[in-house]
């Protein structure tokens, strides 16, 4: 008895030895998606559901929904502020976390739709009729010549849709195509990036960014070396993001935050000149806020990125001034600033004055309104900075 007493124990300490081990492995490995969703709930969400604000509803009361129905609300109803600073993972994280069900399909929803293996390879982007980020020129003209658009007046009654392209957990078309080399590049709400084949609207690839990518994606050659031969498709998300992306394949070539502000969204489409993309900064500042946010930090800037690294070369803010605590209240909120001058829309280059004037680019920009609260006058302007 005694002997088989001391067997039982080893066996126990045998068994459990290897179940120690992995509980070890799981504490160690990267967060799934539940933990990820239960991240991106407490930064984002528990200060109003679990805490200050009596009308949001608890976590209890959110937990019988559906996990479409959180997603639907945070990409088109009350909580579309909110869901606006997430990426389309994040939303879908967060909606599983409170509900403990998954969400259907992928977030690219490039289950279907996918081109067939052999495809036509990417071509010259400028080869042929292309529209290439958001003017279509470096002086935003929107302008096509008639030997490039091909369309007369007299065919525009004849048109039929040829194709249509859904995108999944979205609720808005929000971003303008670029059509270069027979595929159309276009980012989503939901944070995935689309090459889609211009002929039959198949996808060639999807890229998923960290916010949504609502500003137009730019095209241009790679420079550097044989090796790096190709174009590269620059894309800007509602994160502060930028990325290369090589245009063929989607594959990532380098990617850098150009502003830690943590309201910082990128509408305006960045602009590519001479080796240089010139990305214009935006802000959350102007609606959706969190609660108890001391306003305002923000400042609109041009960043001058190199276009072959994505090496920041310069970086110019629409106020010179870093904002600074201009009061404090008795209740502890605060007053700061100054703030505001966002760009919103994509810069212009002016080619011909740099010309005349070289060295230096000139980048016009166009700035938005001051964030509420402190205004710096209402900055609705053009401004013009050299390279
Ligand atoms: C600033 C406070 C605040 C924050 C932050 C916030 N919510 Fe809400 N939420 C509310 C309030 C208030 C309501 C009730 C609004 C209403 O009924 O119009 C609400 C309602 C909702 C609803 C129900 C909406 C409906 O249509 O019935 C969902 C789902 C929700 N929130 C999810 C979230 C998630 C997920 C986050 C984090 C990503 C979040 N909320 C962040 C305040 C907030």
């Amino acid at each position: 008895m005694h002997v088989i007493g001391r067997l039982t124990a080893w066996v126990a300490v045998i068994t459990l030895a290897p179940i120690a081990l992995l509980a070890r492995q799981i504490a160690t490995q990267p967060p799934d998606g539940m933990s990820r969703g239960r991240a991106v709930f407490e930064r984002a969400c528990s200060s109003c559901h679990i805490g200050d604000d009596p009308d949001a509803p608890s976590p209890d009361e959110l937990r019988g929904r559906s996990p479409q129905a959180i997603l639907d609300s945070l990409t088109s109803g009350a909580m579309k502020y909110q869901g606006l600073a997430l990426s389309g993972d994040q939303r879908r994280a967060v909606a599983e976390f409170i509900t403990g069900r998954r969400v259907r399909g992928t977030v690219s929803g490039a289950t279907a739709g996918m081109c067939a293996a052999r495809r036509t390879p990417l071509g010259d982007p400028f080869a042929a009729a292309f529209w290439n980020g958001w003017g279509a020129a470096l002086e935003n003209t929107h302008f096509q010549p008639a030997e490039k658009g091909g369309v007369t007046a007299a065919d525009l009654p004849r048109l039929r849709l040829k194709w249509a392209f859904g995108f999944p957990d979205t609720t808005s078309a929000w971003a303008q195509p670029a059509i270069a080399g027979g595929r159309v590049f276009i980012g989503s709400q939901n944070g995935t990036v689309y090459s889609l084949d211009a002929a039959t609207g198949c996808i060639v690839w999807t890229f998923t960014a960290q916010g949504g990518v609502r500003a137009a994606i730019s095209i241009g050659a790679r420079r550097r070396s044989a090796r790096a031969a190709g174009y590269a498709a620059y894309v800007a998300d509602q994160q502060g993001f930028v990325y290369a992306l090589d245009a063929a394949s989607g594959r990532m070539l380098w990617t850098k935050k150009v502003d830690d502000h943590p309201l910082v969204r990128l509408t305006g489409s960045p602009a590519l000149y001479d080796g240089r993309l010139y990305v214009p900064t935006s802000s959350y500042e102007e609606g959706g806020r969190p609660p108890g946010y001391a306003c305002c930090t923000f400042r609109g800037s041009v960043a001058a990125l190199d276009a072959e690294t994505g090496t920041l070369v310069w970086k110019s803010y629409t106020i010179r001034d870093a904002p600074a605590l201009l009061r404090a209240f008795a209740d502890g909120s605060e007053l700061r600033g100054p703030a505001g001058g966002a760009i919103w829309s994509a810069p212009t280059i002016d080619v011909k004055r740099r010309e005349a004037l070289s060295p230096g680019a000139k980048v016009l920009i166009g700035l938005g309104a001051g964030a509420a609260a402190v205004f710096v006058g209402l900055l609705i302007a053009v401004a013009a900075i050299s390279d």
